[in-house]
């Protein structure tokens, strides 16, 4: 049995039908069993504002917490006018401050993200990496541009089979980078 890899999957989207939360959790059907699965909540975090650095509020913690105790992270995300949704770059933020504890460096980190638009968020996953690169994330390479159609994710909630293979390799290679990190 493989050494228990913990994982936050970060999802960029506070909507309660979130395409990008059925996505995250369809995925994670596909990790392996000795991958531990949590999904950090984002949607309480005030917005950053250095006059509370004195005393982070206990939402804070909790999230910069959480990061700082997993293995690996993977962010599943909207784009939201060709960037960032405003709630995810947020809690990133949070997470790099102070710079001495900064909780995503050295963190393997990979990104995909889906919305029903045609470029499947592509322009926010070249705007995550190059922020999660400044911050220190050994971001995995390669990319997954997923545009949600209907059969992207099944009733029963998993892949549908047109994407399933396609994105269970997506996985599988970074199933692979953080073994290796983390043996
Ligand atoms: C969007 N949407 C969107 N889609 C896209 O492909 N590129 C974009 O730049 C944008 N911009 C954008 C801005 C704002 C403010 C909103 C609210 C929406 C549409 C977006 O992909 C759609 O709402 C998805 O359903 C969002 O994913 P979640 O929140 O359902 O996971």
């Amino acid at each position: 049995m493989n050494k228990t890899i913990r994982l936050a999957i970060v999802i960029g989207s506070n909507r309660r039908e979130s395409i990008n939360r059925q996505l995250a959790e369809a995925m994670a059907r596909l990790l392996p069993a000795n991958f531990e699965v949590s999904y950090p909540q984002i949607d309480d975090l005030p917005l950053y504002n250095l006059d509370l650095e004195g005393e982070r509020p206990a939402s804070v913690n909790r999230f910069t917490d959480e990061i700082r105790a997993v293995d690996a992270v993977f962010i599943i995300t909207p784009e939201h006018n060709r960037s960032l949704p405003a709630v995810l770059k947020n809690a990133i933020d949070w997470g790099s401050k102070p710079m001495d504890k900064n909780v995503w460096f050295g963190k393997p980190v990979a990104i995909t993200g889906t919305s029903p638009g045609a470029i499947g968020t592509a322009l926010v996953q070249q705007h995550l990496r190059q922020i999660m690169g400044i911050l220190g994330s050994v971001v995995m390479g390669g990319e997954a541009y997923l545009q949600f159609r209907p059969g992207l994710i099944t009733e029963s909630g998993d892949i549908g089979p047109d994407s399933h293979d396609f994105i269970k390799a997506y996985l599988d290679r970074f199933v692979s980078l953080v073994e290796k990190l983390a043996a």
